[in-house]
């Protein structure tokens, strides 16, 4: 199979080296589309590989009909839409720490600068002006630097400026006064941050939580003369508000790594003295642009070879530890799941998957999502995947429970699927058996053992002298062989069940006619 992978930013060429090396890969670089000329090659490639540049829209991924994989060379994934590409299955990896030191490094290099007026010194110089007395800067040293996102970057750079003998305070809706003190930071809340700093830096994503968290209302409660670092995404300072408070007088100065509007070569915050600025640089390292190369390259290959990837940014993470014990169980999971779709007529309303025994101690999310796409695939059709089964579920409005349960009747795990209809309730329940692999061990209250695979017929009847060899006469006429068969009851004479698997498919009309038969009340075609 070969796989077509277009790079639309520049990326360190020794970072993909591991897609130039896997085979069946036909890679191309091309780093000057438009968005128009994107929009009409987008079609061609099975991966797309960006950095913040390129601005994957919803557009670009409708266009993008082979699209499986975007991998974001970077942390931050505000330029591609992620709810777009969920909804069409489309997974979007990043690489979330390849770029954290840098980043980190380019803060503390941009604040000192800051305080120190290094920038506008070095441009006077360069102008030929030997001038000491316009650029007296600050001490960092026993002031209070304040910071808002305390994850992996916000961290690195509080740990950089306590070397510089700073004071911390952080703010980050995860963070508790423990962990606060374990970093060895203040902890506050985002009011006590910007009251108590000299210094503000910001380090969050760009979400609607966050955008202008640093606005007009903020700068009005800082301390006078405060100074901002911004190295993390344009937007989450409102640049107007920062305009005003520079020129104000009640901000001495701001750092700026990123921009509301990127790229820009004309802004108007660059026509103040106090403002020095970098055009996006934060990580711009040879180091850190070849590990976050290697990382997408990586996980895309893994992903369109085995289905594989470690930094999934639309779907949750799972630890190798975990992986390793759950794996074993996706295709049984998700043929339970399309058994019950073939079972159930109408739309499910309730899926409530319970694990029960070993599986009862682990994280099985990804469990849950086969066992989702399973049910939907056979409705909904091919295009279902992990990525996007719990969208659809959603959309629908399916809840879906997962339930837990250390008691699993003699069994390592057992999964039971049970989905609820408007109608009806029907549950399948499957295992792992050792050295045989999955087996469908019960379905609705009747006892079966069943290989999940192929072609199965599931009949209700009366348990009656004759009914079995009625089914066998009416599917030899349908030229359909059986290879094998089960029968269970729930009584003598009362209510059972046919399990069969069969060569074909049973056409509707031989369903029709298996649900004529005398004690027949009802059959069921199961292809998995
Ligand atoms: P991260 O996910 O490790 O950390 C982000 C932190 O922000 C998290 O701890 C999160 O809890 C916190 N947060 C979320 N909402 C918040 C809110 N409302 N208020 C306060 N905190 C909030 O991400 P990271 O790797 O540390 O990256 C941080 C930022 O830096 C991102 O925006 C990323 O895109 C950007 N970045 C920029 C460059 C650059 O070149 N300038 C390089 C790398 C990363
Ligand atoms: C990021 O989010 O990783 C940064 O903006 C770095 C980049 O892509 O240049």
């Amino acid at each position: 199979m070969a796989y077509n992978i277009l790079i639309s930013d520049p990326l360190s060429e020794d970072g993909i080296y591991p897609l130039r090396q896997a085979e069946g890969f036909n890679i191309v670089v091309d780093t000057d589309l438009t968005p128009e000329q994107l929009g009409e090659r987008i079609g061609e490639f099975d991966a797309l590989l960006v950095r913040s540049q390129t601005q994957v829209t919803r557009e670009i991924i409708e266009k993008g009909t082979n699209l499986k994989i975007i991998g974001r060379a970077g942390v931050g994934v505000d330029n591609i839409d992620l709810t777009a590409a969920t909804e069409r299955g489309i997974i979007v990896v990043n690489a979330p720490d390849g770029n954290t030191n840098s980043a980190a490094e380019h803060t503390i290099a941009m604040l000192m600068s800051l305080a120190r007026n290094i920038p506008q010194a070095f441009h006077a110089l360069k102008n030929q002006k030997w001038d000491r007395k316009s650029f007296i800067g600050v001490e960092v040293k026993n002031k209070t630097l304040g910071v808002v996102g305390l994850g992996r970057i916000g961290a690195e750079v509080a740990a950089r400026a306590k070397g510089q003998r700073m004071n911390v305070i952080a703010y980050d809706p995860f963070l508790t006064p423990e962990k606060a003190e374990k970093l060895g930071v203040q902890f506050g809340t985002i009011e006590d941050v910007i009251k108590a700093a000299d210094f503000i830096t910001v380090h969050t994503p760009l979400l609607k939580e966050t955008r202008h968290i640093i606005n007009k209302e903020a700068f009005e409660k800082m301390k006078d003369g405060v100074q901002i670092v911004n190295c993390a995404r344009g937007g989450i300072i409102d640049e107007d508000a920062l305009y005003d408070a520079i020129v104000s007088g009640k901000v001495a100065g701001a750092a700026l790594d990123v921009f509301e509007e990127e790229p820009f070569v004309d802004h108007r915050l660059l026509t103040l003295p106090q403002v020095i600025a970098t055009p996006h640089l934060g990580a711009s390292t040879v180091e850190a642009q070849e590990i976050v190369a290697i990382d997408v390259s990586h996980d895309v290959v893994s992903f369109l070879k085995d289905g594989v990837v470690k930094n999934p940014v639309n779907l949750s993470s799972v630890p190798k530890d975990v992986l390793a014990k759950i794996e074993p169980y996706f295709n049984l999971v998700e043929k339970l799941g399309s058994f019950l779709s073939d079972l159930t007529d109408g739309v499910p309303e309730e899926v409530n998957i319970t694990y029960s025994g070993e599986l009862s101690n682990i994280d099985v999310r990804p469990l849950s999502r086969n066992a989702v796409k399973g049910l939907l695939k056979s409705k909904l059709g091919e295009s279902i995947n992990d990525v996007n089964a719990k969208f659809h579920a959603d959309r629908i409005g399916i809840i879906v429970n997962e339930l837990k349960t250390t008691k699993a009747k003699g069994f390592t795990s057992l999964i039971t699927v049970e989905v609820k209809t408007a109608s009806a309730t029907r549950k399948v329940a499957g295992t792992l058996l050792n050295g045989l692999g999955p087996r469908i061990l019960r379905v609705d209250d009747f006892i079966v053992d069943v290989v999940p695979e192929g072609h199965l017929l599931f009949i209700r009847h009366k348990d009656q002298p004759g009914a079995i060899g009625r089914v066998g006469t009416l599917l030899a006429g349908e030229g359909v062989n059986i290879a094998t068969m089960q029968v269970g009851r729930s009584e003598v004479g009362g209510d059972a069940i046919m399990m069969l698997s069969i060569d074909k498919h049973v056409e509707e009309s031989g369903i029709e006619q298996l649900k004529q038969l005398e004690d027949i009340s009802d059959a069921t075609t199961i292809d998995l």
